[in-house]
């Protein structure tokens, strides 16, 4: 470990935030009596421009009549480079109760785009006395949001989660695929005849890990689009799991038991490293910092693994 600790996200679960249009109130119930984690009402990309007034109104009546639960209530507000925005931030943090927990700022390019909504939520939040601090999510789903990843896990102590948004990404990127998210058609390795079919969001996943853990941000998966495809669905949500993401969006109910079924870690799962830990102390006590578990070598790195996904496992279960 460097001398520089890597701090710890916060720990709550974020394992499936479910999206609903702003604009489309008989969902607003409905998402608050789901299984998702997180719920994200919409003020962007799902609201037509002339529906951009009345969905914030809804989106504030919503928060302040609605039963959320426990969950973490986020409202996503339109993008920096809209007429929107500003209105989004000053209406739904005066207007919404202490309900709300979260904003989410979609297509964040660099690290100046959170600063100055911070600066905005920072003056409102002051002013209105409001005793609970909003937390951001930002989605990165720009070529200009994956260069300066880092920089912007960075950017506000007020980061708590960031997802891949792989629709705008793929089309700022200028990748030939309306695809959104999982296996495109032409992305494949050949051997032989056969074709192996690799994933063209892998670099974007990883770096976006890497930029949230090194600053204590939760990394999570975006929208798969095909909401019909449940296979392929799981396929990439096992994916992001397996690269250390902690949830996935879900654009339609069907999604949330698939995403809480791959981000809940498996009782085998947490069994087995339980079983790590075991042979761990086990050989602690004979003075050994390696042993054998299964046939296979399970050393001090093996604890550190073993004991995310038991802390991971834990945390779901007690919150
Ligand atoms: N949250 C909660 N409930 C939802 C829902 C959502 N996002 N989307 C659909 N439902 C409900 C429907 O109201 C319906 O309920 P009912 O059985 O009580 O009538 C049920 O789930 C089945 O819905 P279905 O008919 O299959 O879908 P639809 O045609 O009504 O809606 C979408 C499909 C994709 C338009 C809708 O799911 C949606 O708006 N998703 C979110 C889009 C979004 O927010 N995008 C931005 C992020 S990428
Ligand atoms: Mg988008």
């Amino acid at each position: 470990m460097s001398f520089r600790l890597q701090p710890a996200p916060l720990a709550r679960p974020n394992r499936c935030q479910l999206f609903g249009p702003g604009s489309n109130t008989k969902l607003f119930e409905k998402m608050a009596a789901s299984a998702a984690d997180v719920v994200n009402l919409d003020l962007e990309d799902s609201v037509s421009p002339t529906d951009k007034d009345s969905a914030r109104a809804n989106v504030i009546e919503a928060i302040n009549t609605v039963d959320w639960g426990t969950k973490t209530v986020s409202v996503r507000i339109n993008g920096l480079d809209t007429p929107y925005w500003y209105r989004d931030v000053v209406d739904v943090m005066e207007q919404a109760g202490d309900r709300l927990d979260q904003i989410m700022i979609p297509k964040v390019g660099c690290a100046a785009d959170v600063y100055a909504v911070d600066a905005l939520v920072t003056a409102i939040e002051t002013a209105r006395g409001r005793s609970r601090k909003i937390t951001f999510e930002v989605i990165i789903e720009s070529a200009a949001g994956l260069a300066h990843v880092e920089e912007i896990a960075a950017s506000s102590p007020r980061m708590a989660a960031m997802s891949l948004g792989a629709a705008d990404f793929a089309a700022s990127m200028g990748m030939q695929t309306t695809g959104i998210g999982g296996t495109q058609d032409n992305y494949y390795m050949l051997h032989g005849d056969t074709r192996h079919y690799s994933d063209p969001w892998h670099w974007a996943q990883t770096a976006i890990v890497a930029a949230c853990r090194t600053h204590g941000v939760l990394p999570v998966d975006g929208p798969f689009g095909d909401f019909s495809d449940d296979e392929g669905y799981r396929a990439q949500a096992r994916r992001s799991a397996t690269l250390g993401m902690v949830g996935k969006w879900a654009i339609h109910p069907k999604q949330i038991a698939l995403a809480n079924e791959v981000f809940t870690p498996s009782d085998a799962a947490v069994a087995e490293a339980r079983e790590i830990l075991a042979a761990m102390e086990d050989a602690k006590s004979r003075g050994e910092g390696a042993t054998v578990y299964k046939g296979r070598l399970v050393d001090i790195a093996s604890i550190k693994q073993a004991e995310v996904i038991v802390k991971q496992a834990e945390m779901i279960a007690n919150h």
